[in-house]
């Protein structure tokens, strides 16, 4: 039977929470209802779906969602809340019954009394909960919002660590910390049904993880892009930029099997300068399979190779269920490729055994255009890619452009700011079919990305200073093996 619900989502990220949840829902085949249309600005979203069971498994993915309450009223004031509850105690119908107020015209959404009778058993101990957004409340305050629930027929003791019951009240003061009004805006009530994840992104914390790098992703992000990629038990999970592996921790999380390949030697030999502030050398422990290790995942974990991108090292025939990546942007590390730019260049026979090739830019328009051709080539069909794609904010308000593929189907593109001039955006394609050999179409990728970021002046002097230490550390380390550059 279908039921009404109220997703509380944490302040932040507003702008992820319909792609990440529309993806829970495709994982799951799940159906939805919005009784109100989602506003990114609002932590909340009323929603209608099919079961509990429904609601406890998006809950079981989501990082966005703080918790789902199955709904008995929403309204615009405290006294009107009390009066919906006290009509549905007297609403004897299986469905919700809108009642009108002569003299205001709206109507009221008064629930089933057999919502609230499910959670009166002498036998059901209960407590309720009082949440407010925007507004702090002493305990004391908070405890007399409480009590003016006394009316309701709860007929079980109160438990307060572990109840069978768990009611919560909630309201909503804007979003304006300088501008609170003094009654809130919306307030709710209803029974908690589950918790979203956002206790996996302490779980996940970069702070406590074993090996990191200068551009790991924030842990948060790395879990909704494995939910954006729809990451399942069992699922074959590439990232080619992989680093110090991040989203492969994510993917893992959710029983994929994780590949990864990176160009660079030192990252992946995490040799590179460690990243935590006052450490001196990398520890033995600091790998991406430590990573995997210290989360219990490491049986996932197929491998990490040396590879460039843009020469693909896999068999044509290779499918993923998913590729989840951030390519480089050419700000905090280089955007290169394999290639030499003098022409008819030969190596001699002395020089190929300790050979280390050079290196040459690799524009963000063919990084783009190579990263949809693989992903067109190398997932299965209906299954995705979810990446970064670095943008300055201008340019963006004119020529709204991602880059684009006949074979890959754009499903989102959330944005999360960088800077004042600066955004990156987290595009999700979908593999549409199979077996047609169509090229990328042309798009406005940002070429000169990382010139614009700098000419906008958004280097800080700390990346200044870590970009000049790891360019020497590198250098002498090929130094070290005698290689030509
Ligand atoms: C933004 S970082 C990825 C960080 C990673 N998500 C993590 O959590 O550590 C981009 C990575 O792309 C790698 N890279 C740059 N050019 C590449 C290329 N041509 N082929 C493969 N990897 C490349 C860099 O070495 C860097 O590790």
């Amino acid at each position: 039977m279908w039921r009404r619900y109220l997703f509380w989502f944490a302040h932040e990220h507003n702008d992820f929470r319909h792609a990440e949840i529309q993806s829970i829902l495709s994982i799951f085949d799940i159906p939805i209802k919005y009784i109100e249309k989602p506003c990114a600005k609002k932590p909340y979203w009323i929603v209608e779906l099919p079961s509990e069971e429904s609601v406890k498994k998006i809950a079981s993915r989501s990082v966005l969602i703080k918790n789902c309450i199955e709904l008995w009223s929403s309204t615009k004031s405290v006294s009107q809340l009390h009066r919906n509850l006290k009509d549905a105690l007297l609403n004897t119908n299986q469905e919700w019954i809108v009642k009108t107020d002569p003299d205001k015209g709206v109507g009221e959404h008064i629930c089933p009394n057999t919502l609230i009778e499910a959670c009166c058993s002498a036998n059901k101990s209960f407590k309720i909960e009082v949440e407010t957004f925007c507004k702090h409340f002493t305990m004391k305050e908070k405890v007399e919002k409480i009590e003016a629930f006394s009316y309701l027929p709860l007929n079980g003791p109160v438990r307060l660590k572990d109840p069978d019951v768990t009611l919560a009240y909630l309201e909503y003061y804007g979003v304006d910390p300088n501008n609170v009004p003094e009654e809130p805006y919306e307030v709710f009530f209803g029974r908690w049904v589950a918790d979203g994840q956002r206790d996996l992104i302490q779980y996940h914390s970069l702070k406590r993880r074993q090996f990191i790098g200068n551009t790991s992703m924030d842990a948060q992000l790395a879990l909704i892009m494995a939910n954006q990629a729809r990451v399942v038990s069992g699922d074959l999970v590439l990232d080619p930029f992989v680093g110090s592996g991040s989203l492969l921790v994510a993917a893992a999380h959710f029983g994929g099997y994780v590949w990864g390949s990176d160009i660079d030697f030192m990252m992946l030999h995490a040799r590179t300068r460690p990243t935590r502030v006052g450490q001196k050398a990398r520890t033995k422990e600091e790998s991406i399979r430590g990573n995997m290790r210290q989360y219990g995942t490491e049986s996932l974990y197929l491998d990490a190779v040396v590879s460039d991108f843009s020469l693909p090292m896999w068999k044509p025939g290779m499918q993923f269920d998913a590729i989840i990546t951030d390519p480089p942007y050419g700000v905090r590390e280089p955007t290169e490729k394999i290639g030499i730019e003098r022409e008819n260049y030969t190596l001699s026979e002395e020089h190929l055994v300790n050979h280390i090739p050079s290196k040459v830019e690799y524009g963000l328009p063919q990084l783009y255009d190579d990263l949809l051709e693989f992903a067109a080539n190398h997932l299965k069909t209906g299954k995705r890619l979810v990446c970064w794609y670095p943008m300055v904010r201008e340019e963006e308000c004119h020529s709204l452009q991602f880059p684009q593929h006949p074979r890959m189907a754009l499903v989102s593109a959330s944005e999360q700011p960088l800077s004042r001039a600066t955004c990156r955006r987290l595009l999700t394609y979908e593999k549409l079919t199979t077996h047609t050999d169509t090229r990328p179409l042309p798009h406005n990728a940002p070429h000169n990305f990382r010139e614009k970021y700098f000419a906008l002046g958004e280097i800080t002097r700390r990346e200044k200073k870590e970009r000049k230490a790891e360019e020497k550390a590198r250098a002498e380390f090929y130094k070290s093996k005698n290689g030509v550059t």
